[in-house]
């Protein structure tokens, strides 16, 4: 059988981190909408990632992925991948939820799942399974007919069932009602338990329940990072960082 060329182990030992973006910049035609992207992704954690709409969170997400053009260094789990094609890049272990989940409602749930199996890794349908019993039980259900809060396992699950080091998670609870939000928060704080998470989440509660770590964007940049804890202590801050109006604060100026 002709099997993949492997790809070579990472170098655990040498990061602390998971992923790490050093200055990374990308144009979108005339657009310079990353300017100069510096995080990091501590391991065995969710990462949520804040800012307003239109900052550049998406596109930080998919020049990870090499899905636009990008300068700077980007490593996973310390080793450089900014040169490589998308393809080999998602092979060394990284699971996109985009924004609008990707699920093929015509399809049923296996075969969703059943698409996402990467050619020359393992395939965890036990793992899926165990923290989605769910997916178990309406595996022959087609996902158009699902919840959006199951549509999400099932967009989760088709990351989880790769061996990946992270899952990069947009907006999981953009549109939802609240009912809902909670539903998928439960899910996330699942999935949390067995990955690494870079997730954007514009929903400060939402964000306060899972994340161990918090990067906030303004405009095509970081502009804070750090544990939390810090970083969510401070409402003000926070309101300013996803540029809520704090109506004391105009009066002030
Ligand atoms: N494919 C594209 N073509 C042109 N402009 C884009 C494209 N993708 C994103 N942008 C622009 O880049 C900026 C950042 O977008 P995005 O990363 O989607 O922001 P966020 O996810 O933070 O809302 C926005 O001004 C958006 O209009
Ligand atoms: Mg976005």
């Amino acid at each position: 059988m002709n099997a993949p060329a492997p790809v070579e182990p990472t170098g655990d030992t040498t990061s602390d981190w998971a992923l790490e973006l050093t200055d990374v910049h990308a144009t979108i035609g005339v657009s310079h909408i990353l300017q100069g992207v510096t995080l990091r992704v501590p391991r065995n954690t969710v990462t949520a990632m804040l800012g307003r709409n239109g900052v550049g969170k998406t596109t930080t997400l998919r020049a990870v992925l090499g899905l636009v053009p990008r300068t700077g260094s980007i490593l996973l789990d310390g080793v450089p991948i900014e040169r490589e094609t998308t393809p080999r890049i998602v092979r060394r272990g990284i699971g996109y939820v985009p924004e609008d989940r990707d699920v093929f409602g015509g399809l049923t749930v296996q075969e969703n799942l059943r698409l996402a199996e990467r050619k020359g890794g393992e395939h965890h349908y036990d793992r899926v399974f165990e923290l989605f019993p769910e997916l178990r039980k309406r595996a022959r259900q087609h996902a158009g007919t699902l919840s959006g809060g199951q549509q999400q396992m099932v967009s989760l699950g088709r990351g989880l069932l790769n061996d990946n080091r992270v899952l990069l998670i947009d907006e999981p609870t953009k549109g939802l009602a609240p009912k809902l939000v909670s539903e998928v928060v439960e899910v996330l704080e699942r999935v949390r338990s067995v990955a690494t998470i870079l997730l954007v989440e514009q929903n400060i509660a939402a964000a306060h329940r899972l994340a161990g770590h918090v990067v906030a964007m303004t405009e095509g940049r970081v502009e804070a990072q750090g544990p939390a804890d810090e970083l969510l202590a401070d409402d003000q801050r926070v309101r300013e960082l996803l540029g809520v109006t704090d109506s004391h604060r105009e009066e002030r100026h």
